[in-house]
């Protein structure tokens, strides 16, 4: 009876909270409504339950509650229940992704995206790319699935000029790495993964089926003792690396270490997967990808232009050699069959233009000061200066113990600034607590006046 009363009491908390919320937004957790309610988890869980079978809320495993849209008039209410019978037991995965996919309100201050927002984008550039792209015979017909021919070798050219490497064409990093996790990866094997690393990366070596084995890092990278010692413990040959701007960390092998790994590389057998996403954000250029030096082919490596050009140009470069090559490639014709031409001929209009270059140096500079302006603010305030990394693109950044990045993420959100939280970017468990700042999508004075609604959301 207790019991009955208190979840009416929690529905009818939720009911009003979804009449204030919005379809898709996320409701508080259950740990903030026993919080909040004064009651038991399980009191929360048959509230929810209940809205859950009235159709007002569904729940993401892993990820949470999320308001619905009321039926329209006429609509038939439908029970699914047996989808989950159907479905079997989850494959134990929580949605890592579901934070980076999240949709914004207009208003909301965007700190958690990594994409160019528009003032980066080479518009004019993309626009007459595309309008050129559309010209050209072929373009709304099939293209080969390695990729179109001519944008293969720039990314090989790109790579060594000796052009060693088979490229294949990608639709983007994510999927690239997905490919490269379920081409060459055995159901169940061990994936050597800095920690921490991008969070999208454990999910597509998680959904490939591998078990993400951390390895230490520092400012100069993967640590080799650590690394070879996670080696023999776990007998992997995969290992997920990025070389150059560690996402999150923003750390860059130091160039001590590149020989040595190279070299543990060839005494295990291993296979590592350079993921040089922010090529061409390299500010001072100097650092070459792994795979530019590696004659015997341990190196797979990918690049994507949807850091550099926009989200929207969904292009991607694996480049490796040999058997490794052929085997991503037989998995890639079988994935969706090619990448849309019109999107490949874009890409090549877009980095063969002499536009490309200039685009990149202003790109370079404005995130350069946006990077400034957000490291200045942070070090300013007490409250953020624990320690403080990142890259390019981030701020890393350790919070307070009394913080839970989690439900600081969901405040956050009501407060209208997204973060992302970097509970999930550990392959194995979190040294400490972590947020992401990005400078991708907003200005300077949305950093600052996000900055500000940040600290509003702290707890007090
Ligand atoms: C390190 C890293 N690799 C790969 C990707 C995926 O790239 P894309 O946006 O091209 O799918 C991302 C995206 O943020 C990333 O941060």
């Amino acid at each position: 009876m207790v019991q009955d009363s208190a979840s009416g009491r929690v529905r009818r908390h939720l009911e009003q909270l979804i009449h204030q919320g919005a379809p898709g937004d996320k409701l508080a957790s259950v740990r903030t409504l026993m919080a909040d309610l004064g009651v038991s988890p399980s009191t929360v869980r048959t509230a929810v339950a209940e809205l859950v079978r009235a159709g007002s809320v569904e729940t993401v495993a892993g990820s949470g509650t999320f308001i619905l849209a009321p039926p329209t008039a006429g609509s038939v209410s439908a029970n699914r229940s047996w989808q989950t019978i159907a479905l079997g037991s989850t494959q134990g995965e929580a949605d890592l992704l579901a934070p980076l996919r999240a949709q914004q309100n207009p208003d909301t201050i965007d700190l958690a995206s990594g994409y160019p927002g528009p003032s980066l984008q080479p518009t004019k550039l993309l626009a007459k790319a595309l309008q050129d792209a559309t010209r050209r015979p072929g373009t709304f017909g099939r293209a080969p699935s390695d990729g179109i021919g001519p944008l293969r070798d720039w990314f090989a050219e790109q790579l060594s000029p000796s052009r060693n490497h088979r490229v294949l064409i990608a639709p983007g990093g994510q999927a690239a790495l997905s490919l490269i996790f379920r081409s060459i990866g055995l159901r169940g094997e061990a994936i050597l993964m800095e920690t921490p690393t991008y969070v999208g990366a454990i999910a597509a070596a998680r959904s490939a089926g591998l078990t993400p084995v951390p390895v230490p890092t520092d400012s100069g990278g993967v640590q080799l003792g650590g690394f070879e010692a996670a080696v023999k413990a776990s007998g992997a040959r995969l290992c997920y690396l990025q070389p150059r701007f560690h996402n999150p960390t923003g750390a860059t092998l130091s160039p001590e270490r590149r020989a040595p790994l190279m070299d543990l590389a060839s005494r295990h057998n291993l296979i590592l997967i350079e993921d040089d996403w922010l090529y061409d954000l390299d500010l001072a250029g100097g650092h070459l990808p792994l795979a530019a030096n590696d004659p015997d082919g341990h190196v797979v490596h990918l690049r994507s232009l949807t850091k550099s050009v926009a989200p929207a140009l969904r292009i991607a470069g694996i480049a490796a050699t040999g058997a490794i090559a052929e085997r991503i490639r037989s998995l890639r014709g079988s994935e969706d069959f090619f990448v849309s031409p019109i999107l490949q001929e874009t890409a090549l209009n877009v980095v063969t233009s002499p536009a490309w270059d200039r685009h990149l140096r202003r790109l370079r500079t404005e995130l350069k000061e946006r990077r400034l302006v957000l490291r200045r603010a942070l070090e300013a305030n007490n409250d953020w200066c624990l320690n403080i990394q990142g890259g390019p693109l981030h701020v890393w950044l350790e919070t307070e113990d009394r913080i839970d990045p989690d439900e600081l993420r969901v405040s956050a959100m009501r407060n209208g600034v997204a973060i992302l939280s970097g509970t999930a970017w550990h392959p194995g468990d979190a040294p400490a607590k972590h947020i992401r700042l990005s400078v991708a999508a907003a200005n300077e004075a949305e950093i600052i006046e996000g900055l500000a609604r940040l600290q509003e959301s702290l707890p007090t």
